[in-house]
């Protein structure tokens, strides 16, 4: 298989699984709601679009990135883990969880899964801004 262990970075199994099927990739036309964010640490930049409906619930999201594999398995987790929940709900994950989701990241890589969790706020906060007074 493939060498995971380069620079000495040690992924799990299940963040490998991730990143290498990442779930909600994609850019979104129809998003009511979408939020860019860069990551200080690397230069990295997420993109995140929802599909949020009267009743805030998110329900559609994706997201595309110039990120690392830990940022691609954080994204594809924190989608899935947000599809389906209200805006409300959807702003109080936050990364640890999502780190918790995947049973851990390596500590060089903990600022990666920082992105998912700012792009979601990011898009929420478009929605409301920029979609919802429109209404
Ligand atoms: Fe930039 Fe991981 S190194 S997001």
């Amino acid at each position: 298989l493939f060498n995971y262990t380069r620079k000495k970075i040690m992924y799990n199994e299940r963040v490998i699984k991730e990143f290498s099927n990442p779930q909600n990739v994609g850019e979104m036309k129809d998003a009511n709601a979408v939020g860019t964010v860069g990551n200080a640490t690397c230069g990295d930049i997420m993109k995140i679009f929802m599909k949020i409906n009267d009743d805030g619930v998110i329900e559609d999201v994706s997201f595309q990135t110039f990120g690392c594999g830990a940022a691609i398995a954080t994204s594809s987790v924190a989608t899935s883990m947000i599809k389906g929940k209200t805006v409300d709900e959807a702003l109080k994950i936050t990364n640890q969880q999502v780190v918790d989701e995947l049973g851990g990241l390596p500590a060089q890589k903990l600022h990666c899964s920082v992105l998912a969790e700012e792009a979601i706020k990011a898009a929420i906060n478009d929605y409301l801004t920029n979609y919802k007074k429109q209404k």
